[in-house]
């Protein structure tokens, strides 16, 4: 099983976004930690709400949509069902956009301004349940970090 040490991984988020107020490049340097330090991971990053719609933010792997519709795919039903989602197996999810035709397993954690989804943390792995109720906790913690200084 792969683990990530939450406590350090959240740390350095804190640190690398407290004493700066864009917005973009927060989410960028936090994509990029999230990329290099968890193991197992081919692509790390953000969609953002855009009226009826999440468009892709900044992330690091490979080229991916742009524009996912709300409800549609894991990040839309993240984001349309305001609940994470925790996927070990992507061809089993109903309508799942394959962005990068490794991925085999998912997690998605919707992100809050003023109450509504602002947009999502979506991490992907070529391996298959990659993703534990340890990732879904650390991931939340970090996520209210995220809410709480760059949203
Ligand atoms: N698989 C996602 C699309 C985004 S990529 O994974 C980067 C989904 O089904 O929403």
């Amino acid at each position: 099983m792969v683990q990530t040490d939450y406590a350090s991984l959240i740390r350095q988020a804190d640190a690398l976004v407290r004493e700066s107020a864009h917005r973009i490049a927060n989410l960028a340097n936090v994509s990029a930690l999230l990329y290099t330090s968890m193991e197992g991971v081919n692509w790390a990053g953000f969609y953002l709400t855009e009226g009826d719609r999440l468009v892709l933010g900044p992330f690091q792997g490979n080229p991916a949509c742009i524009e996912i519709p709300w409800g549609k795919g894991v990040c839309g039903t993240a984001a349309a069902a305001d609940a994470a989602q925790l996927v070990p197996d992507v061809h089993r999810f109903p309508g799942h956009i394959a962005c990068d035709s490794a991925s085999r397993s998912e997690i998605v954690i919707p992100l809050h301004k003023d109450g509504k989804v602002a947009g999502v943390l979506d991490i992907d792995s070529p391996l298959p349940a990659r993703f534990t109720a340890d990732d879904l906790a650390g991931l939340a913690r970090l996520a209210a970090v995220l809410e709480e200084l760059v949203f």
